[in-house]
């Protein structure tokens, strides 16, 4: 059997939880590849608003299995609190939940480090979510990190003084206040927890689900153009968001993978710092702001909001091989007459249809096609029959644009407000 992908094209919260929710009952597994707590992925059904953090968004459905994979970085006290809240609500977190022995952990100093970091650059910030990501994987690549195998070890509480003495040494050179043993109550707890839940080697675990037929779905965090190598560098995060992270955060071969799975907004957000060439700063951005509900699902910072953007989503589609399209949120541009369509830039004053080394404010203007708005309730569309001939126009001039299908369209937050348009290969 296959493996399937499912990721952000843009700069994160796209929906991605929404959809894997959706799609978990076509899987045996899901398994987040890389990120940590930076990431919130939003599930709503019967009611129930839930966010996740670490935990893969198969979780609600009895009998998948969720797999937080090598590549993610855990913090214990996120993962505590997350499981706290799952357990009243009938989640059999033990069966369910299985972790890489490989996943590296985020200390209290991580935390702390990412913040000094964040204060000492001023004005050029990354706009962290401050939950330890950069710090854990500069430890991972630096090998200098704990790893969740670590915490069965005899002398793991040596290995964690050891290296937060290291951590210390460095916060010393900032001007900034810190009290890490204030902080060690929570996330020895939270080892305590991390040492009940199922510790696997994930890489194998996965490799023999595939051989016995099962069906997997990784689920990516962020989004590429937060991808450290292909996003808009430095204002990313610090892991590979994009399609070749499922391989080194799985340890799945590339030739397993079938179904690449992008998600775009029918418009485009961005939270934290960095060039955002379609950004309505404006009134438009406060609109779609408020009916798009755009504040962050873990910081609960506003998102910046503006216009869809082709030739990144084009540069994202190249660089994951996406195959299939899902579109997330068209209902927040029910009530625009007109929508923008960013289709090229003038970049160093020439105009350009791709994604170019940088996209600095100062050097790239978007070219906008304006196309007409459907002016309808899409929340209670059940079926493509349905759609508005606007957005079927809509989704055509994408579609030509992209040269791949969309597949999924999703008019509501809810689990039930989706349209398959196509059934994915199998
Ligand atoms: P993720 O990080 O990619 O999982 O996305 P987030 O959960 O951070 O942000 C997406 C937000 O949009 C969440 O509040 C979702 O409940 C919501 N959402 C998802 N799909 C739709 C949709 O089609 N329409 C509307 N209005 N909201 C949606
Ligand atoms: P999900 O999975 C949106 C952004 C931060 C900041 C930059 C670096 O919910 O889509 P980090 O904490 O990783 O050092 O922050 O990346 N960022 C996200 N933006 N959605 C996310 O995750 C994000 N995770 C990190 O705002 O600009
Ligand atoms: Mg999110």
């Amino acid at each position: 059997m296959a493996v399937d992908v499912l990721l952000g094209l843009q700069w994160g919260d796209e929906g991605k939880g929404k959809i894997v929710d959706v799609l978990t009952p076509k899987y045996d597994i899901i398994a987040r590849f890389q990120g940590g707590p930076n990431a919130g992925h939003t599930l709503e059904f019967e009611g129930i608003k839930h966010v996740l953090h670490t935990i893969p968004s198969g979780i609600f459905h009895k009998g998948v299995k969720n797999v937080v994979g090598n590549g993610v970085v855990i913090d214990p006290v996120v993962l505590k609190i997350e499981i706290d809240k799952l357990i009243p609500m009938g989640v059999n977190v033990k069966e369910q939940l299985l972790i890489s022995r490989k996943a590296h952990l985020i200390l209290p100093s991580h935390k702390l480090l990412d913040k000094a970091s964040e204060i000492s650059k001023g004005k050029a910030k990354i706009g962290s979510t401050l939950k330890g990501i950069g710090p854990t994987y500069m430890d991972k690549t630096g090998r200098n990190g704990l790893r969740v195998g670590d915490v069965f070890a005899p002398n793991f509480k040596e290995l964690y003084n050891a290296l937060v003495e290291k951590h210390k040494n460095i916060l010393k050179n900032f001007d900034f206040e810190f009290d890490i043993e204030s902080l060690e109550k929570d996330f020895f707890e939270g080892i305590e927890t991390l040492k009940s839940l199922t510790p696997i080697d994930s890489e194998h675990y996965l490799n023999d689900a595939w051989k016995n037929g099962k069906k997997i779905l990784a689920e990516g965090a962020q989004g590429t153009l937060l991808d450290v190598d292909f996003g808009t560098y430095p204002f990313v995060t610090s892991s590979n968001t994009i399609t070749a992270g499922t391989c080194t955060g799985l340890g799945i071969a590339p030739n397993k993978i079938k179904n690449v799975i992008g998600i775009f907004k029918a418009y485009c957000t961005r939270v934290g710092s960095g060039p955002f060439p379609t950004e309505e700063d404006n009134e438009i951005g406060e609109r779609i702001r408020q009916i798009g509900n755009e504040f962050g699902a873990t910081t609960g910072r506003e998102r910046r909001c503006g216009w869809i953007d082709i030739p990144a989503l084009k540069y994202a589609i190249m660089i994951n091989g996406v195959t299939e399209l899902a579109m997330m949120k068209g209902d927040v541009l029910d009530s625009f007459e007109t929508i923008k369509v960013c289709t090229h830039y003038i970049h160093n004053g020439e105009k350009i249809d791709y994604f170019p080394y940088s996209i600095n404010d100062s050097v790239t203007e978007p070219v906008y096609k304006e196309v007409k708005g459907w002016q309808t309730d899409l929340t209670k569309l059940k079926g493509d029959d349905e759609m508005p001939e606007a957005l079927t126009n809509y989704i055509d001039y994408l579609e030509a644009l992209l040269e791949v299908p969309i597949s999924i369209v999703s008019v509501g937050p809810d689990r039930k407000q989706t349209i398959m348009r196509k059934e994915l290969a199998s």
